[in-house]
């Protein structure tokens, strides 16, 4: 099978969706002063962060029982060695970023509670010093986030455009046409 399945797809879709919005409003909500619309703010960032986290194990586990499709043949060893240790980077990010986020907001002192109703567990006690250095380590790794999402996205352009294969056609939601040529 030369396709993403639906649910890969709607997981990366999703996902990248919320990521994108969560780095904007982290970016913004951080500059606001001192208010109640503050709070709510950080409590929706927090909310969403915490929903990528539970998607990104649920597609973790698709992803385990369920093979992609391959890369193209024509392209190198080395790049298909590169694409994987992009896609193992993004993973990882994508792992690292709720969880310096939780480990913060834990050692700042305010707990997470899941949209207001499921109380998480404090992963570290209050601790002043290392709330601040993993406000920095969060920040870095979003950062880090951004530019390999920069390239992630300029690499499926490329497939598209340059070498015109189906690199990124695979992983947009399945046209009529093609939906009936599986039916068939
Ligand atoms: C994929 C998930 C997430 C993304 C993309 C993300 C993104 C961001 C970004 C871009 C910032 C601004 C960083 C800066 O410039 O200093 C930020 C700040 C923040 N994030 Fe996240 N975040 C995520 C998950 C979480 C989670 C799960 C939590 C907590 C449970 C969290 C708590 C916070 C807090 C408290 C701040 C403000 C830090 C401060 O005021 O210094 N984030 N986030």
């Amino acid at each position: 099978m030369n396709r993403y399945t639906s649910t890969a797809k709607s997981l990366h879709w999703l996902m990248a969706l919320m990521i994108v919005g969560l780095f904007a409003l982290g970016l913004y909500m951080k500059e606001l002063p001192l208010s109640p619309a503050k709070l709510q703010l950080y409590s929706w960032h927090k909310w969403a962060g915490v929903t990528v986290f539970v998607l990104l194990l649920a597609r973790v586990a698709w992803r385990m029982t369920h093979r992609p499709p391959p890369l193209p043949w024509q392209m190198s060893r080395l790049h298909q060695q590169v694409a994987h240790a992009g896609h193992l980077m993004l993973y990882l990010l994508m792992l690292a970023i709720p969880v310096s986020g939780w480990l913060m907001s834990s050692a700042k002192g305010f707990p997470t509670v899941w949209f207001g109703v499921l109380p998480l567990p404090d992963l570290v006690g209050k601790d002043k010093a290392l709330g601040e250095l993993l406000g920095n380590l969060h920040a870095l790794l979003n950062w880090t986030l951004a530019a390999v999402l920069v390239a992630h996205v300029a690499a499926a352009l490329k497939h598209h455009l340059i070498d015109h294969d189906d690199v990124l056609t695979r992983m947009l939601p399945a046209r009529r046409t093609q939906i009936k040529e599986n039916v068939q």
